[in-house]
């Protein structure tokens, strides 16, 4: 499987230069540094099996169209710059496609942005459309460092009229947040029917971001 990666050189400077990534650049990369988009998508590449759904894929389509090389699909309820009519799904509590037709379910920096209501439903049908022995993964970052970041880029948006926050371009609905707790991401995948749930932090943010992943129980192996 082909997929795109930063080089360790890269790794190295986006580790030093965390802080100030965090607070200058939200979703591009700039000045020969990471954005913190390509970081998390980044490193969710390293986790895909294959085929990948990327759920609530944000502007440009951007997991599956570069990290990914195209070997899968996104999809969004907002008309992000960069998506077609394929990638928007207006009643995303049901996923247009048949079960078990990917490899892998992607939820990147988005599970928070689900409406409460419907984050048990979107779950469902990821584990639907998963293949037995498929993986879901779930990234999600530090509250502080999450309101924080969020609060700097959208004064600076508002100052220099610029649209870097693609929260702040679609507008938060009331039942959005800005983080989740683990407690919430591990009970929901649980319901939902993954199993072996485990933890990986994200190094070139200091560890302040994370991925929880989850697995669709291939009934005919033994896990
Ligand atoms: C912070 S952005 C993350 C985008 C992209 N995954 C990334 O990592 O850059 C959150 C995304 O969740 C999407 N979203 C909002 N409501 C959603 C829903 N009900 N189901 C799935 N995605 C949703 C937004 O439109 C937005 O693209």
């Amino acid at each position: 499987m082909n997929i795109i990666q930063r080089s360790k050189t890269q790794k190295i400077i986006d580790t030093i230069a965390f802080p100030l990534r965090a607070f200058t650049i939200f979703e591009e990369d700039k000045w020969g540094l990471s954005s913190l988009r390509t970081d998390r998508c980044d490193y969710c590449a390293g986790e895909v099996q294959g085929y990948t759904l990327d759920v609530g894929c944000g502007p440009d389509n951007w997991f599956i169209h570069h990290n990914l090389q195209g070997n899968g699909i996104g999809i969004d309820v907002f008309k992000y710059r960069g998506l077609s009519d394929e990638n928007i799904v207006e009643d995303i509590t049901h996923f247009p496609f048949p079960d078990a037709a990917f490899d892998t379910v992607t939820f990147i920096a988005n599970l928070n942005h689900v409406p409460r209501s419907q984050r048990d439903i979107e779950l469902a049908e990821a584990y639907r459309v998963l293949k037995p022995g498929g993986n879901i993964l779930v990234t999600m970052t530090n509250a502080l460092a999450l309101l924080v970041v969020h609060r700097v880029v959208e004064w600076y948006d508002r100052i220099f009229k610029t649209r870097h926050d693609m929260d702040n371009i679609r507008g938060m609905g009331h039942e959005e947040e800005y983080y989740l707790k683990d407690e919430e991401i591990r009970s929901r995948l649980h319901k939902a029917g993954f199993t072996n749930l485990q933890k990986k932090r994200f190094p070139t943010v200091w560890g302040l971001n994370w991925v929880t992943i989850g697995w669709k129980k291939d009934q005919n192996l033994s896990q």
